[in-house]
């Protein structure tokens, strides 16, 4: 550890004037993680690992970037992508355009400069930039939809062009006019006046636009929706919530959404209030099940529980929002719509060990979920490369194993682990959303953090270093060695404890491919073999001390605890206890792992690697664009899949468990990739997860997309726009 730091320590205080370089290949490793100020003079490359990538991904403290000498004619999408400690950049003379998101949340940036040459700025190419403070535009490139959106910090825009750029009515989304200065050349401030976008900078438009088309604004579809005529409901009016008993918390948050949609009721239109009424109604069929009906009068939510009733506001907020022009729609039609879930569980698993996430990242990533109905996060808290849970019993795990230098080529100190009362913070944070928290605890392989704190888990007792790269570790932990089972006992008792869902995840990845052989020649091994039975000494039945050591540790969960065990499926488990919850995660081996699940009447998670794998590239060139060779999963492909996998329906009743999306961190490497990675896919997969097959299609998704999406904009939640 000491030795980590000196590392870290030593990057830091290298002496770093601009380094002027015609390309980042020149640079060494330490080089580029030392680098404040690069100017660069060459010809810029774009693709894979390009001087764009290296200048995000590598130069992680990179506070100046000189583009000024340098020969590109494209910025390329997301090039700098959440660089939070970007402060000043000069652009390529020959510059023709910046891709979208190419500034996204650079949230240190204080001014940029638009040369002449620049003919397009793409979507949401400076949106969240807070501390740009002036910028200059000289052309008249076309600037795209929230291009400068949330620029709370902006305080002289100065074009020096009399024809106004086209932009769209969202390019200066959330622009406080009171604040900024709009400097354009004398003579053309009528035309500016009257083009769309800036016209934001002479009074707010009156946006006429603002429409509610039920069937086009719902994601996940519900399974039923029916106009039902008459006089729509007009929305810009005083709201009251009357909620029955029980619906205290629903309650908050209908009046949350209702605040956020509309912050202050500008003119209204009828003077009466409207009513949003939250009840329950024990005859719908299923816990998670609402009706919602809008009248002339008001909205009505029933839902069998809480639950629902929650699920009906999440529907409502969608309504209010109609077709994303702007924060909130004019009327909403009379209709009625009831909706209860497909699966039972939706669920997404963060990573915060590759990457670590902090603390009130990792909150905010709840709400965005509740949004679209997913009621599971999954956390995986330990692995080869950190240990993230604090746990009394053993304060070295996260005293020594929680920081580090380095995933894979970045060379980046990541540190932080939650602590227990974080943790509790959290679990109650999210029930408030009806979200439970399952937590992961690796066993036997992706250990090694664990492992470079007590040498005796694993086999041998070896000092292992923690890991810094991705991959599979030949390091387990020894099922011969009592104190493993101690270890895990310990540790399972604190979670229990602190995670009230009935699940708990024990990994079981990647232990056996090849990695089980560290159990062959281990004599405490070798003597469980003896005293299991098993007279093999090569590793052809290594598997069954697998088997040994999740019976127990499922075992003592079940009975001290009252857990449902969950795990990772992989081949070498060639049996799993019933009425556990196996994942099929590996492409090409889902249909094995369902059979799997059916033979041993487990339960079933769907989360096959070819739809549900969110942390691989959602298209070619697309980030992360240096990785292990991860395969590309476009939107389409996690929209087709089918949560029964053609089994059937006695399958879906008995086995199917849920659907899951996966955001490992190996290449996630800002709170804000999380969001990048996951959207638009996790929309696909709600809908997968939630509505009736009946309802879906791909083209209808598409349509229904396009408006969470510019919510998602205006709210400032990136999302991979290469579908
Ligand atoms: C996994 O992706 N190793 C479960
Ligand atoms: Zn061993």
């Amino acid at each position: 550890m000491k030795r980590l730091l000196t590392l870290a320590m030593s990057l830091l205080s290298l002496s770093v004037t601009a380094q002027t370089v015609a390309s980042m290949n020149e640079l060494n490793a330490v080089q580029k993680a030392a680098a404040t100020n690069v100017k660069l003079t060459g010809k810029l490359s774009t693709g894979g690992n390009s001087d764009f990538r290296q200048l995000r991904d590598l130069c992680y403290q990179l506070r100046s970037i000189d583009l000024g000498s340098a020969d590109c004619e494209a910025i390329p999408n997301n090039a700098f992508h959440s660089r939070h400690v970007l402060e000043q950049v000069v652009l390529p003379e020959n510059v023709r355009s910046i891709g979208s998101q190419a500034f996204f949340a650079c949230t240190a940036l204080n001014s940029i400069e638009l040369p002449k040459t620049l003919t397009r700025v793409g979507d949401a190419a400076f949106s969240g930039c807070t501390k740009l403070r002036d910028i200059t535009i000289n052309g008249t490139p076309t600037l795209g939809e929230f291009a400068f959106a949330r620029l709370s910090g902006l305080r002289t825009l100065r074009v020096n062009s009399a024809v106004p750029p086209v932009t769209s009515a969202s390019t200066f989304e959330g622009i406080d006019r009171k604040k900024v200065k709009l400097v354009v050349p004398r003579g053309s401030e009528m035309k500016y006046r009257r083009a769309e976008g800036w016209n934001r900078f002479f009074g707010t438009p009156d946006n006429d636009n603002r429409l509610c088309n039920p069937a086009e604004a719902l994601v996940p579809v519900p399974a039923h929706l029916e106009m039902t005529g008459g006089n729509p409901l007009s929305v810009n009016r005083l709201w009251e919530v009357m909620a029955a008993d029980g619906l205290a918390n629903e309650c908050v948050q209908a009046e949350r959404l209702l605040r956020e949609r509309l912050p202050k009721i500008k003119n209204p239109v009828i003077a009466g209030k409207a009513t949003l009424t939250l009840g329950i109604d024990t005859s719908l069929a299923d816990d998670e099940a609402y009706t919602l009906v809008v009248s002339e009068k008001g909205v009505t939510i029933q839902g069998r529980t809480a639950r629902g009733v929650f699920y009906g506001l999440m529907t409502f907020d969608q309504l209010l929002r109609g077709n994303g022009t702007s924060v909130c729609c004019e009327s909403i039609p009379q209709l009625r719509i009831a909706d209860q879930p497909r699966t039972h569980i939706r669920e997404l698993m963060l990573d915060p060990c590759r990457t670590f996430i902090p603390f009130d990242e990792l909150k905010a990533f709840v709400p965005e979920m509740a949004r679209y109905k997913y009621n599971t996060i999954h956390l995986h808290l330990t692995d080869d490369q950190a240990w993230r849970i604090e746990i009394k019993k053993y304060p070295e795990l996260t005293a020594q194993a929680s920081a580090r230098v380095g995933m894979d080529d970045m060379m980046v100190p990541i540190s932080g682990y939650y602590t227990q009362k974080q943790m509790r913070e959290f679990v109650d944070y999210a029930a408030q959303y009806h979200i439970q928290v399952v937590p992961e605890i690796e066993m036997p392989g992706h250990e090694v953090a664990a492992i470079h704190v007590f040498p005796e888990l694993t086999c041998g007792a070896k000092q292992v270093p923690i890991r810094t790269t991705c991959g599979v570790s030949n390091e387990l932990l020894c099922p011969g060695s009592e104190f493993t089972f101690e270890f895990l006992g310990n540790v399972f008792k604190e979670l229990a404890d602190i995670f009230p869902s009935p699940y708990i995840h024990l990994g079981g990845d990647e232990a056996g491919n090849p990695a089980l052989n560290c159990w062959t020649d281990c004599p405490k091994c070798q003597a469980l073999k003896r005293q299991l039975g098993i007279t093999t000494t090569d590793r052809s039945e290594n598997w069954r001390l697998q088997e040994y050591m999740f019976n127990r540790v499922i075992d003592t969960l079940r009975t001290k605890y009252g857990k449902t065990p969950m795990f990772w499926y992989e081949t070498d488990f060639k049996k799993i206890q019933p009425g556990c919850v196996t994942f099929a995660w590996r492409h090409g081996l889902t249909k094995r792992a369902l059979e799997a699940a059916v033979a041993n009447n487990a339960k079933i998670m769907l989360c096959p690697g070819e739809h549900c794998y969110f942390d691989y590239p959602m298209a070619p060139g697309d980030m992360p664009e240096v990785n292990w060779g991860m395969p590309i999963i476009p939107l389409k492909r996690t929209y087709e899949l089918d949560p029964a996998w053609g089994m059937g329906s006695d399958f879906e009743q008995n086995n199917l468990f849920g659907v899951a999306g996966t955001l490992w961190s190996e290449c996630i490497n800002t709170p804000e990739r999380i969001y990048y990675q996951a959207y638009p896919r996790a929309l696909a997969l709600a809908e997968v997860g939630w509505s009736p097959v009946a309802s879906r299609s791909w083209e209808g998704f598409l349509k229904r997309l396009s408006p969470v999406l510019k919510d998602m904009m205006r709210r400032g939640i990136t999302f991979s726009m290469q579908y």
